[in-house]
């Protein structure tokens, strides 16, 4: 397993080296936090999409799928908040002319301090062993607590003047805390200013008839203007749920960390409309599942956990991330929120349209409260990735790279390698790989040594290789590898294709939700 520091950046060279991910129009030098899917990316992609579908929509009798355009009418982005509050707040360096996001400085600076206090503790625990007791080191250490202090007086004044809206003071924190632009090494800031996160654009041929329009920063827009077509025409009963998938748009500032934060991405959405008062019964519920997806792959439980907000958008009664376990640490991945009715009551307001139930139960009407479940594909991807890279030295001693990918979402299912180029092996494997196709993305290859193709197969995480060897010809046998223990299996050839569907079923997994 590679050290955290270098394991990003191995995944990233990794992704291009195999065709999972290039940078954007690369042969221009790449477009900063936009990314292209290769051939193998495309593959994992579709299917972790394809997994959360099926255990969204397929799985739930009451969620069904909607797909709605990225262009919306632009009052859409008044009534969600998103015109007016959408924002971050950056600062500027005036020497290295490089932009940054203030609250990012801070929180950076934040971590440092933290960090500090860990080594302390570290070094204490090694010097002491095991009689060392933690609690009493933290609370009466003179350098952890002169840490601690100084970071929980920044962090009150941090949280306090995010909160009160208040610039200038989140600019003269960064001037206190000593903050140097990492480019630089200066201090010469500019002030704080609020920038929109939204991407916008214009319609229409004429420019003075062009009317400016955004691109969505968020799928969930597209699902609250059209509850009432779903729940009419579906015959929807509430509780239900409505999911989408596709791309938003995010002009982030810092973009960094590969497809972590990106400025086009995907999402991934659900929407369940609820009884009012029944809101917080639904947010346990989608959390408990969702966090039940998660682990279903597989993964170490311990690479995931909650993370509460405490404090709250003004439209949320509760929220939470899944936060996963990157290369850079515990990060968002997932996030769910108990929106209440917010986005129905100002799509109401906005539009002069009713969003309204009309509930046959208790014979009234009324708008329904929304819990929200939202992640992100791209970064669903790069939480697999972060899992299943691996390292092996093997029995010979010769080094492997292999993707432990859930072999359901692997992006080739099942290689197909006669053992020598010669022989009528070639034909036999053909044969073979024609009957597989059609059911799964399987992959031929008739060149190089058997184990350089193994090699190559284990970096993209195929979990079976199916060899033709001289055996074959004589008795319709071939060996089966797996990927993970590298065993190898002697089977008939009219077993192979029912011993790859059970084994990279689909079914299987959506059974154990
Ligand atoms: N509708 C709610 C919503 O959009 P969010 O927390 O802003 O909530 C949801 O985004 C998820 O979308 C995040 O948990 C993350 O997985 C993903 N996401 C957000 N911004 C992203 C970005 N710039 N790049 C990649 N993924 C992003």
């Amino acid at each position: 397993m590679a050290g955290n520091d270098d394991l990003l950046k191995k995944i990233i060279s990794h992704c291009k080296e195999y065709g999972f991910i290039f940078p954007s129009s690369e042969i221009y030098d790449g477009l900063s936090a936009v990314y292209d899917y290769g051939q193998n990316g495309v593959e994992l992609k579709n299917n972790i999409r394809n997994y959360w579908w099926k255990a969204m929509v397929q799985a739930n009798e009451n969620i069904r799928g909607l797909d709605t355009a990225i262009f919306m009418h632009p009052l859409t982005w008044k009534a969600s908040g998103h015109t007016d509050a959408f924002n971050d707040p950056l600062i500027d360096n005036k020497d290295s002319k490089k932009r940054y996001r203030a609250d990012v400085l801070i929180e950076d600076h934040l971590s440092k301090i933290g960090e500090k206090i860990e080594k302390e503790v570290a070094k204490a625990r090694e010097r002491f062993g095991p009689a060392f007791n933690e609690a009493q080191f933290r609370s009466t250490n003179p350098r952890v607590l002169e840490n601690q202090k100084k970071k929980d007086e920044i962090s009150t004044q941090f949280a306090a003047a995010m909160e009160q809206n208040n610039l200038a003071e989140v600019r003269q924190i960064i001037l206190d805390c000593g903050i140097v632009c990492p480019v630089s090494g200066s201090r010469n800031w500019t002030d704080v200013r609020q920038f929109n996160l939204m991407f916008s654009t214009r319609v229409g041929s004429v420019s003075e008839e062009a009317e400016t329009i955004y691109l969505r920063p968020e799928t969930a827009q597209g699902i609250f203007v059209n509850f009432l077509n779903v729940q009419k025409t579906g015959r929807m009963k509430i509780p239900f749920g409505i999911a989408q998938t596709g791309k938003a748009f995010r002009n982030e500032i810092v973009a960094r960390q590969f497809i972590f934060r990106m400025r086009e991405f995907e999402q991934m959405e659900m929407q369940f409309f609820v009884k009012p008062g029944t809101e917080m019964d639904w947010y346990s519920h989608w959390k408990e599942k969702r966090m039940k997806w998660h682990h279903t792959l597989g993964f170490p439980a311990a690479n995931y956990r909650f993370h509460d907000h405490i404090k709250l958008a003004h439209y949320a009664s509760a929220a939470c991330d899944i936060e996963f376990s990157f290369p850079f640490g515990f990060k968002e991945l997932e996030g769910i929120h108990s929106r209440t009715d917010f986005d129905l009551k100002n799509h109401e307001k906005f539009s002069g349209k009713k969003l309204q139930y009309f509930d046959p139960e208790l014979n009234e009407s009324y708008v329904p409260y929304v819990v929200e479940t939202s992640i992100g594909l791209d970064r669903m991807f790069l939480a697999i990735l972060s899992a299943a890279y691996r390292e092996e030295q093997m029995e010979d001693n010769a080094a492997r790279v292999v993707l432990n990918i859930p072999p359901f979402l692997s992006p080739v299912k099942a290689a197909i390698l006669p053992l020598l180029n010669k022989d009528r092996l070639p034909e036999k494997g053909m044969e073979i790989y024609r009957s597989l196709r059609l059911s799964h993305n399987c992959y031929y290859e008739e060149k190089d040594t058997i184990g350089r193709r193994y090699r190559r197969q284990d970096a993209i995480g195929t979990p079976y290789c199916i060899t033709i060897d001289h055996q074959t010809l004589a008795d319709d046998t071939v060996t089966i590898r797996e990927r993970d223990t590298m065993k190898q299996e002697r089977i008939p050839v009219n077993k192979v294709a029912g011993i790859i569907d059970e084994r990279v079923s689909i079914e299987k997994v959506l059974a154990l939700l």
